[in-house]
């Protein structure tokens, strides 16, 4: 398979004194599902908005789809976040307005200033819109205000809006952070079949580790801005989750929350 994302000795440093990143190379390979895990304030959320440039790492290259991306300009930026969609913990939807024109959003990339302001959308992608609602369920939900919505609703509506992107890879930053169980399976189990049937990569932050062991081909562990960890779910041992979550592991085990796993 392909690499589509490889991040080479990417650093970040915030201000004189947070080194959030410390050297971090990795590969992703297309089609590839690969959960990101580590304690809170790890760099994991960093590391995601490093991928497309949301942030700027203060060193270190990301190559995407073959192009070296960090020194991509306006127009070449615009175009690369067409290509990966992001999703938020807290959705980023603009709650007054309908669940329709929160996805369409997602075509905004693809538009003039002029067409963008006066939300000015073709057909197709209209119908696209529409087909993408029906697959994750929210056909019901289409003119209504994103308020009126549950979590796990807005959540499929924040997919929607990647999804009509037309992306090569989805970065989800704690998706599920704010969801039920069973809310969250729902997250998860449009996530798993968007990879498996798309082809689209998805990478996603996770701070529940049980499910990242149940949904990746691959985890990544991050501790204090560096990798610990880069292997298959099944060789998580318990002294490796030891080494990613240190203290906060026995913490999470001693709660009996299925949190570490
Ligand atoms: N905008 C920022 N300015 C300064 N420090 C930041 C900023 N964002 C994150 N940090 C710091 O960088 C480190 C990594 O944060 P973050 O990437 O949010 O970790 P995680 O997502 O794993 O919780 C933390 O020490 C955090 O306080
Ligand atoms: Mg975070």
């Amino acid at each position: 398979m392909t690499t589509l994302l490889e991040l080479k000795h990417v650093s970040k440093q915030y201000g004189s004194d947070t080194k959030a990143l410390s050297d971090i190379s990795f590969a992703v390979k297309e089609g590839e599902f690969v959960s990101i895990i580590g304690p809170s304030g790890a760099g994991k959320s960093t590391l995601l908005r490093c991928m497309n440039r949301m942030i700027e790492a203060s060193s270190g290259a990301i190559i995407f789809d073959n192009a070296d991306i960090t020194a991509f300009r306006k127009r070449e930026l615009k175009k690369l976040r067409t290509s990966i969609g992001m999703i938020f913990q807290h959705y980023n939807l603009v709650n007054r307005l309908s669940v329709i024109e929160n996805v369409l959003h997602g075509r905004l990339g693809y538009k003039s200033m002029l067409a963008g302001v006066l939300g000015i959308y073709t057909e197709e992608e209209k119908k696209k819109a529409h087909a993408i609602l029906g697959v994750l369920g929210l056909q019901e939900q289409i003119y209504k205000r994103c308020d009126q919505l549950s979590g796990g609703q807005k959540q499929r509506v924040g997919i929607a809006r990647a999804l009509v992107q037309n992306p090569k890879m989805l970065l989800c930053d704690e998706p599920i952070a704010s969801l039920d169980p069973n809310a969250s399976k729902v997250i998860m189990d449009h996530l798993a079949h968007i990879c498996s049937t798309m082809g689209i990569t998805v990478v996603v932050n996770l701070h529940q580790v049980d499910v990242a062991l149940s949904y990746s081909n691959r985890i990544i562990g991050v501790n204090k801005g560096t990798i610990v960890y880069d292997g298959t779910p099944a060789g998580l041992t318990k002294d490796r989750l030891r080494g990613i979550y240190g203290a906060e592991y026995d913490e999470l085990e001693g709660s009996g929350g299925r949190n570490a796993g």
